[in-house]
């Protein structure tokens, strides 16, 4: 008989890693980061502050810390590690809002990702008989979490878009489904000239002004409260769709992107930003995080993430072309269609 200690010890570790998740929630929930943001705090200092049980606190923190979250600085005084830090909401590079995401509600319709692997459907078609998005235009609360947690995302992406695409030239960029306007910020805070148009459903485009007004360009975007599957803004000369396909299916793609080009001008581009999947997936992090999504996206929006021919077979039934595929330093690629 063979030694299976290795397949055993990683299976178990497989089986056993998504308390890490909720680790990292709780300490969100409690508000742990902020409170240890100014500097570490003595154990019973940090659990009168966030009404804790001391004993219980420390060790949710011994817990962190063999994650590299937190550490005990000797003498039960707890701190935040660098990575620690970015689960603070004021942090330029927060991930607290996600943390919030994975460990809320992805995690509910994941507990039942048995169910939409044999329905074929997702969470919400399940138990509500209709789309995720129809979902959160009821519940301001779960929008604003998620809106915020798209924010997070969309921040280190925005900037590996603008070092791989040349928007010199652009001058009406419009921002389909742009959710907060953290991509469009990004852009039009690159491209002085340009105006922007922010395009989204209402729940994303109340949240967008203190996003625009961060990055100083406010006054160059109209902000536009609609549905992609009436219409999209007319006349500008590029158009953005990021992470917005892989939230639906083929035939909901299409219209969406029939949409798009009924808007565009004659010379207009069209750059879908999103993961693509390889034809054959390895045992790395980056297909990890791209299977991940795709699962996210089977039991939330009821979406898949696609393979670069799959965009190319969508635009073409939405009598477009592919014209490029930009590489971005991170996972994402810019799909750029006319
Ligand atoms: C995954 S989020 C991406 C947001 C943004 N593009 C980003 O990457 O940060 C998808 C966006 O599509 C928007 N959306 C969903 N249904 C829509 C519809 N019918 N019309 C316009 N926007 C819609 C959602 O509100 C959400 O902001």
């Amino acid at each position: 008989m063979t030694d299976n200690n290795d397949d055993r010890s990683r299976l178990l570790a497989l089986i056993e890693a998504s308390w890490t998740t909720q680790a990292i929630r709780a300490a969100c929930l409690l508000d742990l980061p902020q409170h240890l943001a100014a500097g570490p705090q003595h154990v019973s200092t940090l659990a009168a502050n966030t009404h804790s049980d001391a004993a219980a606190l420390r060790r949710l923190f011994r817990t962190l810390s063999t994650i590299g979250v937190c550490r005990d600085d000797g003498a039960d005084r707890l701190a935040l590690t660098t990575t620690g830090a970015l689960l603070c909401g004021e942090h330029p590079h927060s991930l607290r809002a996600w943390a919030l995401q994975v460990g809320g509600p992805q995690w509910q319709r994941l507990g039942e990702l048995a169910e939409s692997v044999r329905s074929g459907q997702s969470w919400h078609q399940r138990h509500q008989g209709r789309g995720s998005y129809d979902a959160l235009a009821d519940d301001a609360d779960n929008a604003a979490q998620f809106h915020r947690a798209m924010v997070e995302l969309t921040r280190r992406v925005a900037a590996d878009v603008l070092h791989a695409v040349d928007f010199k030239g652009a001058q009406r960029i419009v921002d389909v489904g742009g959710g907060s306007g953290e991509l469009l910020a990004a852009v039009l805070a690159a491209q002085p000239a340009a105006q922007g148009v922010l395009f989204d459903q209402d729940h994303a485009i109340a949240l967008a002004p203190p996003v625009l007004q961060r990055a100083g360009v406010a006054a160059r975007c109209e902000c536009v409260a609609g549905s992609f599957f009436d219409r999209v803004p007319a006349a500008g000369d590029v158009y953005l769709l990021k992470s917005v396909l892989h939230n639906w299916d083929d035939e909901r793609c299409i219209v969406i992107l029939r949409r798009c080009r009924e808007a565009m001008a004659a010379r207009a581009r069209l750059l879908l930003i999103e993961r693509l999947v390889p034809e054959q997936v390895g045992v790395t992090a980056s297909d990890r995080s791209l299977a991940r999504s795709d699962l996210n996206m089977l039991v939330g929006p009821g979406g898949r993430e696609r393979e670069q021919r799959e965009f190319a077979a969508l635009l073409e039934a939405a009598g477009m072309a592919l014209a490029k595929v930009h590489a971005t330093r991170g996972a994402m690629s810019v799909i750029e269609a006319r």
